[in-house]
């Protein structure tokens, strides 16, 4: 029975490989065997979309994605959004308030991301993020600051 499998992935940018046990999920890889505990285990059973990470670009929850699964594609986590600096919408989300607990603000925020890539507006971005559930904003400031990234990503230089 084998024990340890290697992932070798493209981790916010950079070529990264582990070994890990078969059954890892990969949000244990990120937090415990990558160090990036901004992404956030809720549920631990696809409800909540605190786990939420790009997996070839696509927002997935990671507590349900084997990490081997993951070997030979692209992670980006909430540390990688916004090269160096603050994403737009990470942005947006501190100057609308937006954040309270910020329990669910990294999943937020990679879904956010993920929409505003894929130009998604209007009630679909709102379909988009009831996989991320917040107790706390009501959604009103998070849909409001995502308006608000989307228009400044829209807007000329
Ligand atoms: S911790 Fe993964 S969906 Fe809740
Ligand atoms: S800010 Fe607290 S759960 Fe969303």
């Amino acid at each position: 029975m084998v024990d340890r499998v290697t992932v070798t992935l493209t981790l916010n940018g950079e070529r990264r490989r582990f070994e890990v046990p078969p059954g890892r999920r990969l949000l244990d890889l990120l937090r415990d065997d990558a160090g990036l505990t901004g992404t956030k285990e809720g549920c631990g059973a696809g409800e909540c979309g605190a786990c939420t990470v790009l997996l070839d670009g696509v927002p997935v929850t990671s507590c349900l994605v084997l990490a081997a699964s993951a070997d030979g594609r692209e992670v980006v986590t909430v540390e990688g959004l916004g090269s160096g600096a603050l994403h737009p919408f990470q942005e947006a989300l501190v100057a609308r308030g937006g954040v309270q607990c910020g329990f669910c603000t990294p999943g937020v925020a990679v879904t956010g991301a993920a929409a505003l890539a894929r130009g998604v507006t209007g009630a679909e971005r709102t379909r988009l993020l009831a996989g991320n559930l917040c107790r706390c904003t009501g959604y009103a400031k998070i849909l409001a600051a995502l308006d608000d990234a989307a228009e400044a990503v829209d807007a000329p230089a």
